[in-house]
């Protein structure tokens, strides 16, 4: 269940050694994170952010090597995570998983992914497909324990998707999409979904771009999470400013967004 400043107190990450996803651990650790299993495909990098957690009073931290392509494993690594939660809880907590932080994801090459139709593939599978599976699975145990959050990281880049990166754009377009419905099933469980809209942010997936409008930081992206996990947002912008953005860039008819969305 969440502390007594209505923060998680146990956490799974889908992605764990994302940037982002660290920035949003750093600072739930602040507020008395106990407990995080980190899933993710390279063993010795999981090991250093489990590290690094300890050290920043975090009690109890797991790895698990999943890789999110591999959806006929996103059972057993559930379970797995569930079951290495409840035996971290302290004796007489309830235990359970209280937030599941959805990370995983690439930027993948547009002109090489428009070019081999197996690199996009792995683009949507990675970032929507595999996600996707993964959720549901996660949802499953949400609504058995009857709480728990799951914060999904989605991008501006899937509410309007721009020519220069449709392949990357239409994965988180159609991971938005799915989270919303999932939110939508999950309505009265006690259960819930938080949809983060960033859009540029400086970390290793955008290394070498040149900073779009609105760039902002992992940080930045972790406060404006706690901040809606505090509100019990449905939907995250970050920076705030691009959900204005956005509501004016919906309605730009394609060919003129085609020119401005550059
Ligand atoms: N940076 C931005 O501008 C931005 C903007 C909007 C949304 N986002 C989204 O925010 C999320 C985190 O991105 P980030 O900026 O923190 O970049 P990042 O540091 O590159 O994080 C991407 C994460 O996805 C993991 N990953 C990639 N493929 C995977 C797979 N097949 N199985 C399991 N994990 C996999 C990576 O693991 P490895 O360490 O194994 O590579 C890494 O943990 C992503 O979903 C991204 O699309 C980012």
């Amino acid at each position: 269940m969440n502390n007594a400043t209505g923060m998680p107190q146990s956490a799974v990450v889908i992605g764990g050694t994302s940037e982002i996803a660290q920035a949003i651990l750093r600072a739930l650790a602040a507020r008395r994170l106990q407990s995080v299993v980190l899933t993710g495909r390279d063993s010795s990098h999981l090991g250093e952010v489990a590290t690094d957690l300890r050290s920043l009073g975090v009690a109890h931290v797991e790895t698990l090597v999943f890789d999110v392509t591999d959806v006929a494993h996103c059972r057993s690594v559930a379970a797995k995570a569930l079951a290495l939660l409840g035996d971290s809880s302290p004796a007489g907590s309830s235990g359970g998983i209280d937030l599941v932080l959805v990370a995983a994801g690439m930027l993948g090459d547009q002109p090489g992914d428009e070019a081999d139709p197996i690199a996009a593939a792995d683009v949507l599978t990675t970032n929507f497909t595999g996600p996707a599976a993964t959720m549901l699975e996660f949802a499953g145990i949400l609504h058995s324990q009857g709480h728990g959050r799951m914060v999904v990281l989605s991008s501006v880049a899937g509410v309007r998707v721009r020519r220069e990166n449709f392949v990357y754009g239409s994965s988180k377009a159609g991971l938005d999409a799915f989270a919303t419905g999932l939110s939508s099933a999950l309505a009265g469980t006690g259960a819930s979904v938080m949809i983060v809209r960033p859009g540029f942010v400086a970390t290793r997936m955008t290394a070498g771009m040149a900073p779009a409008p609105f760039a902002t930081t992992a940080d930045a992206v972790a406060a404006d999470v706690l901040r809606g996990l505090e509100r019990s947002s449905p939907i995250v912008w970050s920076p705030p400013v691009l959900r204005k953005v956005f509501a004016v860039a919906r309605l730009v008819p394609e060919p003129l967004w085609r020119k401005v969305g550059r």
